[in-house]
Parts: structure tokens; sequence; C-alpha cells
């Protein structure tokens, strides 16, 4: 009797930072979202020898993989050891949509694809405990030092409000509004702007404590316009917060002119999201039209790409 899935497929999502990037750093709270519209299938299919693999960056046996890959190699080394399997006789198609570098979560997200792809195709439960846990040691392998936030949003359905230290706190957002989210083209500079930000912190203190705590303080706004569902605060706050990055300085022309452009288009807010300097921004819409309206003015104001998310009110 033939015991295994094949194929078997894994699946897992982007996530979006709403509130709170770098100051986090600082211990201040931060508000996180699923973001299904971006994902990765992760498929996998049984053949002898060695494993292979075929994706948008490298095609040929998962030994042979760039460095880029290293989340997925470890990902597939940590489950199988976890599965008691040899790791061979199998090839694994991962499709992603999630464009990496962004601060979407694209490494994690590859991570629990190929993890869950594997429980299926051995035919094995995975509960989610065990799947952070696979996740974060993959990504500890692959990137040194997770924060397990990845691991959990591009798992997981339900929103995070968040503190360094503290357990994750699920912040459900149900609001009749829309994100809309545009992909500035180029590489998002997390690992530049949070050494930008300490040496502001070292340098600055008094001021850049300010900032921070301010950032903070928004972040908590935020949460409380979430369970009031109410987006024009909530969009209140996304504006200030970004002029609050901005005088971190880790914002960048670019997205300057994309948030700018979102405003004039009606947004109730916008302002970047993950690391910034490149990456992402996001902004929030009243309405489905108006999310079409800003993500136009966006591409317009030069977004390689936009996605339009409900955040669940219709
Ligand atoms: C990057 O996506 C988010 C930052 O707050 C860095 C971090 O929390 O590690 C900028």
């Amino acid at each position: 009797m033939k015991t295994v899935s094949n194929p078997a497929v894994g699946t897992a999502h982007g996530k979006i930072i709403l509130m709170g990037e770098h100051s986090v750093v600082y211990g201040e709270p931060a508000i996180a979202v699923p973001f299904p519209s971006v994902s990765v299938v992760a498929t996998l299919t049984e053949k002898s020898g060695s494993i292979t693999i075929e994706s948008d960056y490298f095609t040929g046996e998962l030994d042979q993989a760039p460095h880029s890959l290293d989340n997925l190699k470890a990902a597939v080394q940590v489950t199988c050891e976890a599965l008691g399997q040899f790791a061979s006789g199998f090839h694994m198609h991962i499709q992603s949509t999630i464009p990496p570098e962004r601060g979407m979560g694209s490494s994690a997200a590859v991570a629990a694809a190929v993890i869950r792809s594997l429980y299926a195709h051995f035919h094995r439960d995975l509960d989610r405990e065990q799947l952070l846990r696979l996740v974060n040691v993959s990504e500890t392998i692959a990137h040194g030092n997770p924060s397990g936030l990845d691991a959990w949003m591009t798992s997981g359905e339900i929103p995070v409000y968040f503190q360094k230290e503290k357990p994750f706190e699920p912040l459900p957002l149900q609001m009749n509004a829309y994100l809309v989210v545009a992909d500035t083209g180029q590489k998002g500079q997390t690992k530049d702007t949070v050494r930008d930000v300490s040496r502001l912190e070292q340098l600055y203190s008094e001021e850049a404590r300010r900032i921070i705590r301010r950032l903070g303080a928004l972040a908590e706004q935020a949460k409380v316009a979430i369970q009031e569902k109410n987006p024009v605060q909530l969009g209140e706050c996304m504006k200030k917060a970004h002029s609050q990055l901005m005088t971190l300085t880790v914002s960048n022309a670019h997205l300057d002119r994309l948030v700018a452009a979102a405003l004039y288009a009606g947004a109730l807010g916008a302002k970047l999201t993950g690391g910034g300097r490149g990456g992402c921004m996001i902004a929030l819409a009243a309405d489905r039209m108006a999310a079409e309206k800003i993500a136009a003015a966006l591409e317009h104001a030069g977004a390689e790409q936009t996605w339009i998310h409900s955040l669940g009110g219709d």
C-alpha cells in the first residue's frame, strides 16, 4: 500500500507590517497583517535519486542551489530530519508571487510551503507549533536570528500586535476598508536602515528616542482604531508614522513620491512598510473604487506592481 501523497502541495503567503517597523527593534509595539495576495506554492513529486528543484531563481539539484536558496535547503533538511526520512527521492516545484527582499516574508513563506508539502507527502500531521518551530529553525540556519514574526504571519490568517520578547497577540482586523500595497521595484535596505537608526539613537539619543516612542504610541493608537473599526483614525496613524519614519531617515524619494501620490488620490493614510529605502509602501482606501483609483495613481507615480487587499469588511 502506498503511504505517500504524490504529488503533495504546501502553501504559504506574504505579510505586511502595518505599523511599528524600526521602533519595534527598541521594544515598542508593532502590528503585522497576513497578505494572501502574494503566495508560495510548493509541489512535491516523487522521483528516484537526489532532490531536484525548479524555481524562478534556479532549476537543478538542490545541492547545487545558490546561497539565495539556503532557506529552502534548510527547510528540506530540518523537515526530513523531523520526519525521520532520507532527504532524497523527490522533485520540488516552487512557484512564488512574493517579491523577494521587500519585507513581505518571502523566505519564511518558502520554508513554510516546503515544510507543509513534505508533511503532506508523508501523510503526517503538522500542528502549528511544529510548523513554526521548523520554519524558525530553517530561518536561523539560512539568515541568523529571526524574530519569529515572518514564520507566524506567512503561515497564519490573523493579524498580530507584537512587542519584543512578548508573545504575539492576535489582533482580529475586520474593517470596511482596503489596503493598497505598492512595490517600489527597489530591494528593501533593512540592514542599512536598522544600522542607521541605531547610529541616530546613539548620536541623538533624546530626539531619536522621542521619535521611536511616538512611533510606538501611533502603533498603539492604530490598534485601538482597528478594534473600533475606524479606518479614518487608522489612516491618520499611518500618515503620522510615515513622517516620523522620514525623520528617522529610513524613507527615500521614491517611497515619499508614492506616499504623496496615494494621499493626493484620496487615501485615508499612507506609509512605507518594512525596512524602508526601497521595498513596499501601503495606503488605506475607504472602498474598492477609491482603492482602484489609488492603485492607478501609484502605478502612474512609478510603482512596479500594486495589490488591493480587502480588510474584511465586505
Ligand atoms: C523590517 O521588516 C522590520 C524592521 O523593524 C526590522 C526588524 O524588526 O527586525 C525594520
